[in-house]
């Protein structure tokens, strides 16, 4: 059967307002058909001033469409009476943890979404304690926000968007601002929601290895999406990315680079463990 959708853009344009009267901006996100399925892990790709981050905010009504419809879970994002369903079901993850923490302790941060939910306390108290052992930070509960490392704090702001239970989440280049360690971090809290709890992730990243991580890799380019498929279908198309101001991740240059001096490789390989299995055999059948 056909997994049911979350997130659907249907034809979906969007223009920011210009600061000039009589002006009109270019659209940043032009035309746009992307349907995210319950569960699914899309990864999305684009240069600077492609129009992801307008994408992510138009998922949960952050921003309304120009032109065509996004439809969350049934509901069309331009309902304003569902706005505060939609934002349940699909949570925003920007770039920066400091803009996103608002509370001094770590569980009280957590727990400003489902207090605004008006739930029991008793639930509350659960979600908060569920939500901060799936991202690993239970143990810092009751620590000061300001005091934590940039991959910790931005667990933290996960945690308080899983509090809500989201459906799907959209993250906004969240390891952006971290250090090699806290992009490690964050990876594993991601993957661990999808894999685990079900949930569906949209992804959006400057890294090509986190890309390879989803099951899909959407590519977008000047407002339009431009390639969408499996890593390694989109990961081939490498001079069309080059193009586009893109790279393939360093594990798919070297077995590109081994295979064109001759080497016996596949150029097709973009999983490290491929990789290292490729050159294993190599060195065996020597
Ligand atoms: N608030 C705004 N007002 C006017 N134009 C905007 C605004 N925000 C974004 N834009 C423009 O809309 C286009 C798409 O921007 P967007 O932020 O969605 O791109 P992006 O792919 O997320 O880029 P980046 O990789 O730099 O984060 C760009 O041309 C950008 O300059
Ligand atoms: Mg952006």
């Amino acid at each position: 059967m056909d997994k049911k959708s979350i997130v659907k853009f249907d034809n979906v344009s969007f223009r920011y307002e210009a600061a000039e009267e009589g002006e009109k901006l270019p659209l940043a996100v032009d035309g746009v058909s992307l349907d995210i399925k319950e569960g699914e892990f899309v990864a999305i790709l684009g240069h600077n001033g492609s129009g992801k981050s307008t994408l992510a905010k138009l998922s949960n009504s952050i921003l309304i469409p120009e032109s065509g419809t996004v439809t969350v879970d049934g509901m069309n994002t331009a309902d304003e009476e569902k706005s505060y369903d939609i934002r349940k079901t699909v949570g925003v993850v920007f770039q920066n943890p400091d803009n996103q923490i608002v509370a001094s302790i770590v569980e009280e941060d957590v727990a400003f979404g489902p207090e605004n939910l008006g739930l029991p306390r008793d639930e509350i108290r659960k979600r908060v304690d569920d939500s901060l052992k799936a991202v690993g930070m239970y143990e810092h509960r009751l620590s000061e926000p300001h005091k934590l490392s940039g991959g910790q704090k931005q667990r933290v702001a996960i945690a308080g968007i899983i509090a809500m239970l989201p459906k799907c989440i959209f993250f906004d280049e969240p390891t952006a601002m971290l250090d090699p360690q806290g992009r490690k971090e964050v990876m594993k809290t991601v993957i661990k929601l999808n894999r685990e709890y079900g949930m569906a992730i949209v992804f959006i990243t400057h890294f090509m290895e986190e890309a390879t991580l989803a099951s899909r890799v959407v590519v977008m380019d000047n407002a339009k999406v431009v390639m969408d498929g499996t890593p390694r279908e989109v990961f081939r198309n490498r001079d069309a990315l080059r193009n586009i101001g893109l790279d393939v991740p360093s594990v798919a240059y070297l077995a590109e680079e081994l295979s064109k001096s001759g080497v016996n490789i596949s150029s097709d390989i973009i999983y490290e463990e491929e990789l290292v299995e490729s050159i294993e055999k190599l060195i065996g059948d020597r």
